[in-house]
Parts: C-alpha cells; structure tokens; sequence
C-alpha cells in the first residue's frame, strides 16, 4: 500500500520506490507538513520531526513549523495557502484536522483537468478533511501518489458552511515547506516567438515570483517552478518540481524566511482573485504536480514526460502516432484559393505529408488580422466548394484534412459583433483595448459556450475534419463578465477559463477521433492545463531552427516531446530572417511532433529530394522522436551556447538518435567528442550518420560501437584535421542513428 497511517504518531506517509511525503497532525490538531524527497523507510523514530505544536506567534522563531496549507492572520508571517474574507471582513483562518480516508485511484476534479489512472492499482488517493471551526469553513487536500512515479499530485478543495457567503481570496494548489533554500530557482519565460527559456535564480531572503494576470498562462511564463541544488546537472543531485495543471491566471512562488527554510507555492493568482463561496458549495483548486528526483534533471522531466504524455493528456491520439502537418499559414498567409491550396497539398503529399492544416483566413471577410473572427462561415470568394469540398479534394489526394479557429476571438468588424456585442468582455462605459485587431469573446458566459459548440460542431460534423487548430491570439483587457453581478467580478478570469475547458471538453467527447493542437499566438497557452484537451501543442511562432533550440530545450524540462508540434519552414526565416540549411531545420523539428511550413511547389528538385529524405527518416523513427525518453546533452543556456545536442532512445535502449548542433563554426576548432547518456552498455549499436556522407564525422563514427563506448568516449563530433571543419559552415547539424544490432559480437566491433 503506498499510503501508510500511524494512528499512534497520527502520521501519514505517502510513498513508493521513488518518493515519500510525510505528513503529521500536531498535537493540537493542526495539519504539520514533515517531509518530501527520496525514499524513507516504511516506518522510522521520526518523533523529533515536526513534533511541535504549531505555536503560530508565540514561537519566538517567528517560522511556526511547516503547515501543509498555512492559512493567515495566526503567527505565520510567510505567504499563505489560503486566504478567506469572513462576512465581518476579517481573514484569519487556522485549520485543524478532522477526518481523514486513504482509496485506491485517483478522482477527477469537477469542471477541471487533472491527471488520471486507468486502473485504480496505478495509485492511491489520501482526502484529508481540515476545519476552520469559528469561520465555518472546510477545506480538502488530496494528494494521490502513484505505484511507480515521482510523483506526488495535489489539489484542494474549500467549502464555506455559513448561511452568508464568505469570499476566497487565495487558495493555492499546493504550498510546501522546504528546511532550506541552498537552492537555485528554475523556470522558463520568454515572450512571443522565444518562449520558455530556461531563467536560474539563487534563492535568497524574500521571496521570487512569477505568474500570469493575462487570462492565460501565457507567452512570458510557464506554470512550473523547479528548484536544483547548484551541483545538480542532468545525471545528478536533488531537484524539485511544482507544475500546475491550469491554464490561467496562476501564481509560482519561493519565499525564503528568516532561518533561511523555503517556503514554494503554486495555485491561482490571488491578484484580483475573489470567489464567492455560497454556502455549501465547494470551490476546487486545479492540481498541481510535484516530483522529486535525486538522479538530477534528466529523471525530473522524464516523470513529467511519462506522465503528462500518458495519464494527463487523453483520447485516441493520445498513444497514435502523429501526422506529419503540411500547414499554409507562413505558406500563404491570407492570400489563398481553392487551387493554391491544393496545389500544396498535392506537392505536399508527393513528398510523403500526411495531414493539410487550412490555417487562418478561410472565413467571413477574413483577408487580414482585422475582420471576421466569430464569423465562422466559409468564404465562398476563396473557397467555392466550402470546407466540406476543399476537404474531400484533400482527401483524395491521400491527405487528411484539418483546420485552424480561434473560437474565443471575436472581431470588432464581422456579423457575430453586430449581433451580439453584449458577448465581448470589456468594462461597460469604458473602451475596449483591442489586440491584434480583436476582441475576446466572454467565455464565462454559458450561452456563449453553447453558441460555439453549436458552431463548431456544425463544422466539423459537415466535412471531414481530422484535426483542430484551436488558436487564441490575445490576452484580456479590462476583464469584466457582463453576465456576473458586481460582488462575483472577481470569479471572471477563473470563470472564463472553465469555459474554455467546458467548450474543449463537449467538443473532444463529441469528437472523439479529431486530433486537437492548442495554439496562443505560438506557446502563448502551452501549459499541462491544455494539454489535458489537446495533447500537442504549437510551441512557438518562431520556426527559426536557431531560436527553436532554446525553446524546445527550454520546453522539454516539463512537456513530453509528443507535445511539441515543430515545424520546417522557409529561409530567409519570417520571424529573425536567419538563413539556415534545410537539414538543419529538419533535424531541429524532428524532436517533436514534425510538420513543414513551407510552400513545397516553390521547393527546387534538390530541395523536394531533401525533404522527402527527411520525412522518410521521420516516419521510419517517429515512436522514437514522439515518444522515446529524452535525453538533454549539451544546452543552448550552457557556457557561450553554441552547441546543443540532445538524445532520444527507446525505452527498452535498443534505438536511439543523437542531434549535435553548432551555431557558429570556428577554425581550427581542435578534436571534440560528445558523451552519450541512457544507452545499454553491453549492446552494440550500429551508428549511421544522417544526412548521410563520407565526410570526416561520417566515417569516424559510422559502423558498429558498443554502448559503453558511446556513453564513456562518445561520437566524435570534431576530426583532428582542421580541414575537416571548412565544409561545414555555421548553423551545422548532424544526427546520429543507432541500432542495436544483435547479431553483432562485440569483437566485430570496428
Ligand atoms: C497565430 C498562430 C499562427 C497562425 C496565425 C494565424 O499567430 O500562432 O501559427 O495560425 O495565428 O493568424
């Protein structure tokens, strides 16, 4: 049984071969938090930890002991879990322990995505009841901890029992207590077109916090925050991670006391945050996940990748192997008809694509970003057949078809407004900001819901459909939801986004067998939240294979390769006008979900042979590349960041593919090799180059290696003769193909 009761020592432990979580009820009844890390024994004398009272402020410490969900008002000074206004105004609260179960599995959370089991033996769930007695308050924590993760999952929920509401102003999803903060703070922010770059912080007094106010979780910030000690590197050492199953409006936070313990906290953002708790009815905080991992980096992102891959995100794409999208945005932006159209597809499907994705523009009036959005009818100009007879045609080209909407956008010019402007956020007597040219639809607003799972549903039950692009281009300004009475404003960020939830969710389970990509601008909302409804995800705008090396490497801390949509596209590239080899970009987009964005009828015949040399490696390795463990070599974020390198290998170590990639290229640069990680020892492995070559780095390398030697010496990534390096030029990539070759004895090794 992963969860242990000592009714004696009333504690809990949650624990597998991987993790313990300790927790205690003190003496006087509140929720002490004693532990999270590696493997303890079942049971131990651990009286001395968090055996005290919690003494809130007359504990001359001025740090009552770590509380599980540290309330505010009673002593402790530090950032709380949980904030409640009472009728009279007041916001102490202080909790106390009341019951508790223990059941095998994991519940859902109403309303919000949250990982899941298949089978109740892949997990156990503690629900600890709390009370605030005077404030009429209850609060539940969940935490499930699963057979064979990392992992720890937690959510709360909060119940007022009084005849009045009562309003919540902050609940967290998970705070945890750390005894110290000899920690560097890891996170990933960016902006548009250079999402989630690694950023490191050394924790000191105060605290460190980061977080969205814009309605989504957004381009600048993801939801997670990690925690390495500052000898932890991939292979090695401690790291904790706290990453939150939400896509909007959230708070990540350390705070370092006085006595230097740490305090990490993740949930809502309080900031303009008030919920009404009417009496009786139960508010849920979405889940956060928590790993901990003392093999280093590498072991942290592959308990998020296993699990948000395979228990979070859901439906039949969720283990199918993804198509190759042949998409026309960059292809053609508004500018496109009928036959433009098929004509990339057909160039497309010559070259062995899979799927067309029709993006922005194929509706309404829409020949630029300033008209039509909510107008979701077919622009006949450019489309006479409509969507269903663009679809059949692609279709019997031998592609599937799919297509791009941005369902919570509304533009100031198109019928949707004229009829229905009550429907735009936006404070009344005040104007609107637009961004992008639009506004955005009030999605906590039921009927507005229902409206657009009407709409689309009628699209995509008219022409087949296999795969959505749900796209979401602006953040929100002067939020208001004109449905909400005065005191409930405070509810609408949180509201808007169970709409966005509500509407994704009706429109999975109706369409089961469409493949949805969410999209914000680029990875402006790619965050565990969305990937519960759409299990990949348009990284980024920026399709420049330089940038995408930080971002997908900054991506892959958290996000499962199979997440990542990466496309090819054309050079001089849109969004830097970096002139790259094509095989460079492709072997960036290979690690991911690959797709090419890209007019191929403008391709030249050495150009297409290129192509469809890539898209044959691809297919031949695409369980690999979607779905092996990932496996980060060398970073864009290290030293001067010219060389990244990364790995994937099939989980039972039989195939992998090494991509090492140089920036610049330097003179006589001197001999170089690159350690491989992850590999079976005892194996021989067949290497081959890719693209295939008899330059230098081919035939050092090609042929049979033994695992040992790959992981202790490594590929030779650098020859000895400085000659060698003039054909390569800057922005070089070269992958490496190995094969477990059976056969071979490790005497025939070259
Ligand atoms: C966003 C997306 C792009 C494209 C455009 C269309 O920027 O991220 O991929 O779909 O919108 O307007």
């Amino acid at each position: 049984m992963p969860i242990l009761f000592d009714p004696q020592a009333r504690t809990f432990h949650l624990r597998n071969g991987q993790v313990s979580y300790l927790i205690r009820v003190l003496a006087n009844g509140a929720l002490g938090h004693v532990y999270f890390g590696g493997t303890l024994a079942e049971s131990g004398p651990r009286g001395h930890l968090a055996s005290r009272e919690f003494l809130g402020f007359d504990n001359r410490l001025g740090e009552p002991v770590p509380l599980e969900y540290p309330t505010a008002g009673i002593g402790d000074y530090r950032v709380p879990a949980l904030v409640v206004r009472a009728p009279d105004g007041s916001t102490a609260n202080d909790l106390r322990y009341v019951s508790h179960r223990t059941f095998p599995g994991k519940p859902a959370i109403p309303g919000l995505p949250s990982t899941y089991v298949q089978a109740h033996e892949e997990a156990e769930t503690l629900e600890i009841l709390l009370a605030d007695t005077p404030a009429d308050l209850e609060v539940r924590l969940y935490y499930t901890i699963f057979v064979d993760r990392s992992v720890v999952a937690r959510s709360a929920r909060i119940r007022s029992l009084r005849q009045v509401p009562q309003t919540l102003l902050c609940a967290m999803s998970a705070s945890l207590d750390l005894p110290d903060s000899d920690w560097n703070l890891v996170h990933f922010s960016g902006a548009w077109a250079r999402e989630r770059h690694v950023v490191k912080r050394r924790l000191g007094p105060g605290s460190m916090s980061f977080g969205s106010l814009r309605g989504a979780s957004g381009h600048q910030h993801d939801p997670s925050l990690l925690l390495q000690r500052e000898a932890t590197t991939e292979q090695h050492g401690e790291a904790y991670g706290l990453s939150l199953v939400y896509s909007g409006n959230f708070l990540a936070e350390a705070e370092v006391g006085a006595f230097g313990t740490t305090r990490l906290r993740l949930g809502i953002n309080p900031e303009g945050f008030a919920w009404n708790l009417e009496p009786g009815a139960e508010f849920c905080a979405p889940e956060a996940i928590l790993v901990y991992s003392d093999d280093g980096m590498e072991a942290l992102s592959d308990a998020y990748h296993t699990l948000y891959r395979d228990r979070l995100a859901r439906g039949v794409w969720r283990d199918l192997p993804r198509p190759i999208v042949i998409n026309n945005w960059e292809a053609t932006y508004f500018d496109f008809d009928e036959p433009r159209l098929l004509a990339i597809a057909s160039s497309a499907r010559e070259l062995g694509m899979e799927l067309f994705v029709l993006d922005d523009g194929w509706f309404g009036q829409r020949d630029g970003d300033n008209t039509s959005l909510g107008d979701w009818t077919v622009n006949l100009a450019k489309l006479p057949g409509g969507i269903g007879g663009l679809a059949r045609k692609i279709e019997e080209l031998g592609l599937r078809f799919g297509i791009w909407i941005e369902p919570e956008m509304i533009s100031q010019r198109s019928r949707l407004f004229t009829e229905h402007a009550d429907w735009v956020v936006g404070v009344p007597a005040r104007p609107r900001t637009e961004g992008r040219n639009q506004l955005v639809l009030d999605m906590s607003r039921g009927e507005v819901v229902d409206y657009l799972f009407g709409v689309l549903s009628d699209l995509l039950s008219h022409a087949p459909i296999s795969y959505v692009k749900w796209d979401m281009n602006r953040n929100i300004t002067e939020p208001y939801g004109g449905a909400l009475p005065a005191e409930r404003q405070g509810e609408f960020f949180h509201r808007y986004i169970l709409g966005v939830y509500d509407l994704y969710d009706r429109l999975g389970r109706a369409f089961p067998n469409v493949l949805f990509e969410s999209c914000a601008g680029g990875g402006g909302r790619f965050d565990p939240g969305m990937l519960a409804y759409a299990p990949q995800a348009w990284t980024s705008d920026d399709t420049d294979a330089i940038e995408r090396l930080r971002i997908q490497w900054g991506t892959s801390q958290v996000y499962p390769l199979s997440s990542m949509a990466a496309h090819v596209s054309a050079v001089p590239n849109h969004q830097v006008g970096r002139i790259t080899p094509l095989q460079t970009r492709a072997a960036v987009a290979f690690f991911g979900v690959l797709g090419y964005e890209l007019d191929p009828t403008t391709l030249s015949a050495e150009e297409r042979a290129l192509v469809a040399g890539q898209i044959e490696f691809y297919k031949a390795h695409r369980e690999l590349f979607q779905r092996g463990r990932f496996v980060r070599l060398r970073g864009p974020f290290e030293g001067d960041g010219n060389e990244t390198a990364w790995m994937t290998v099939s989980r039972d170590r039989k195939q992998g593919v090494v991509g090492h990639y140089r920036i610049l290229n330097g003179p006589n640069p001197g001999p170089s090799r690159l350690r491989l990680r992850g590999l079976d020892p005892a194996a021989t492995y067949r290497v081959s180059v890719w693209p295939a070559g008899d330059d230098a780095i081919a035939k050092a390398n090609a042929g049979l290696r033994g695992g040992d030697e790959l992981m202790k010496m490594g590929l030779t990534i650098r020859s000895e003769d400085p000659n060698d390096s003039r054909s390569l030029g800057d922005f070089h990539a070269r992958l490496f193909d190995l094969d477990a070759d059976e056969s071979a004895h490790p005497s025939s090794r070259e």
